[in-house]
């Protein structure tokens, strides 16, 4: 299974340093849509091609992990027509995934998120996904699907309690959240500036770096013009 039309060479020629594990809030598809008086659910399916370049962009750069907000556990408050057409989105994107079993890219998927409420055929596909390309030495794209950073740590220390645990460390929680290492860069289009419960854990000590692009119209350039900015930041640790 190949997850995007890619020969995948891998040169990181540009960047000195560059996020073990980068964070994307893909924000912005609904107003890009509004602007050009398009329904909403345009915008997601614009969105879906910047998300498929993006991640490729990633795997050739050689970047480690990079995990992509794609839908949260308030999503499901939307109305149902821009519910469904993410589902199928997500849906359709594993399907050509499938079909592009003789490309070449070298990059693994992995989902996180309550599996509970999802489509049990969407479900399958994502298992199906996460075990075809478990294997693959290249950047791990981490599809966050129906996540909420709260709910990750809280399901991270009812597992623990259930193992009996009575004392808590920092370690064992890194040890049962979804993903690791921790986020080093966090990008968000669109001008907000907020968390919105994307990797709150993770994110302890991560870079932010937000632009007034919106997610639909985010390029190739746009990754890259945060990865300068990232190679340039003094990072103290708290320390
Ligand atoms: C937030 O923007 C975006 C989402 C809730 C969905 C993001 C999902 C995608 C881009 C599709 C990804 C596809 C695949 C195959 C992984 P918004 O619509 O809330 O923007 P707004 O703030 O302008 O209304």
């Amino acid at each position: 299974m190949a997850l995007f039309k890619t020969e995948n060479r891998r040169s990181n020629k540009t960047f000195s340093v560059l996020p073990r594990h980068l964070g994307i809030i893909m924000d912005g598809n609904g107003r890009w849509a509004k602007r050009r008086g398009l329904p909403r659910t345009a915008g997601h399916r614009a969105g879906a091609d910047v998300f498929k370049a993006i991640s490729k962009e990633c795997g050739r750069l050689g970047i480690e992990q990079v995990t992509f907000y794609a839908f949260s556990t308030e999503n499901w408050k939307r109305p149902k027509e821009e519910v469904d057409t993410l589902m199928k989105l997500f849906h359709d994107f594993l399907l050509t995934a499938k079909k592009n079993i003789e490309e070449s890219d070298d990059m693994r998927i992995r989902f996180i998120g309550e599996r509970e409420g999802l489509d049990p055929e969407l479900l399958r596909l994502m298992d199906e996904a996460e075990i075809e390309t478990a294997d693959k030495p290249g950047t791990v794209i981490n599809l966050a699907i129906n996540y909420g950073g709260r709910q990750e740590i809280v399901s991270a220390v009812n597992r623990l309690i259930a193992e009996g645990k009575t004392q808590i460390t920092e370690q064992d929680i890194s040890d049962k959240v979804y993903t690791l290492p921790d986020c080093d860069l966090i990008i968000r289009p669109s001008g907000e500036q907020r968390l919105s419960n994307f990797l709150l854990w993770q994110a302890a000590y991560g870079e932010f770096w937000y632009s007034d692009v919106l997610w639909p119209s985010f390029k190739v350039r746009d990754l890259h013009k945060a990865l300068r900015d990232f190679e340039n930041r003094n990072r103290r640790f708290g320390g």
